[in-house]
């Protein structure tokens, strides 16, 4: 070989070489690229695949979920305890206050006070007859006693506790 064309291999080559050394770098670089970005989804595939793993059936309990039973039981215990006045007290002066006190505080309408003068002859009658009296309603000389003091919802076992507490707390 002439000496020109082997400078001219030498030189060659290490362009080549060059060459390929960049091409290398470049795929060395496109790789830890591709490592880096995060995976594209193509929405079709995904769509594909929840389709896949989507789960067989599922139990239709109806409207009435759990967290429809549970608001209609509180519901229901709301309510049951609306029905019972005064949230179902057997606290005599609790209801009392509240109730009887409208007309036995004052005396309206006749009604005895807890002046202890104003009930001895209605002792005299016997608790028994006290408590009927409240429960069913009474209407005597001075004037009208609604059943249960006019509030349905007492219980019996209230109105007596009533009673109780204003025969005890007479003066
Ligand atoms: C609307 C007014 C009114 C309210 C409210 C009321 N009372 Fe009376 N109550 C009367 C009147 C009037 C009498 C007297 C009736 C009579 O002897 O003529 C009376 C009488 C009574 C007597 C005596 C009954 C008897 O045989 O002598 C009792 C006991 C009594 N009330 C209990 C209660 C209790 C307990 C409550 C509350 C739960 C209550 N009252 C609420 C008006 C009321």
């Amino acid at each position: 070989m002439r000496n020109y064309d082997l400078e001219f291999l030498k030189r060659f080559s290490l362009v080549i070489a060059f060459l390929v050394a960049i091409t290398l770098g470049l795929i060395v670089a496109a790789i830890a690229l591709h490592r880096v970005l995060p995976p594209e989804v193509d929405p079709a595939a995904a769509k594909r695949t929840e389709n896949r793993i989507a789960p067989v059936g599922a139990v239709y309990a109806g409207s009435t979920g759990a967290a429809a039973k549970a608001a209609a039981a509180a519901a229901a215990a709301a309510a049951a305890a609306s029905q019972v006045a005064y949230g179902g007290t057997l606290d005599g002066s609790v209801i009392y206050q509240n109730l009887c006190s409208g007309c036995h505080g004052s005396g309206a309408g006749g009604a005895p006070t807890l002046a202890a003068g104003q009930w001895s002859a209605r002792i005299a009658q016997g608790a028994e007859t006290l408590y009927r009296h409240a429960i069913e309603g009474y209407t005597g000389s001075a004037g009208v006693m609604p059943p249960k003091g006019g509030n349905p919802a007492l219980t019996e076992e209230q109105v007596r506790a009533s009673v109780d507490w204003m025969l005890d707390n007479l003066k």
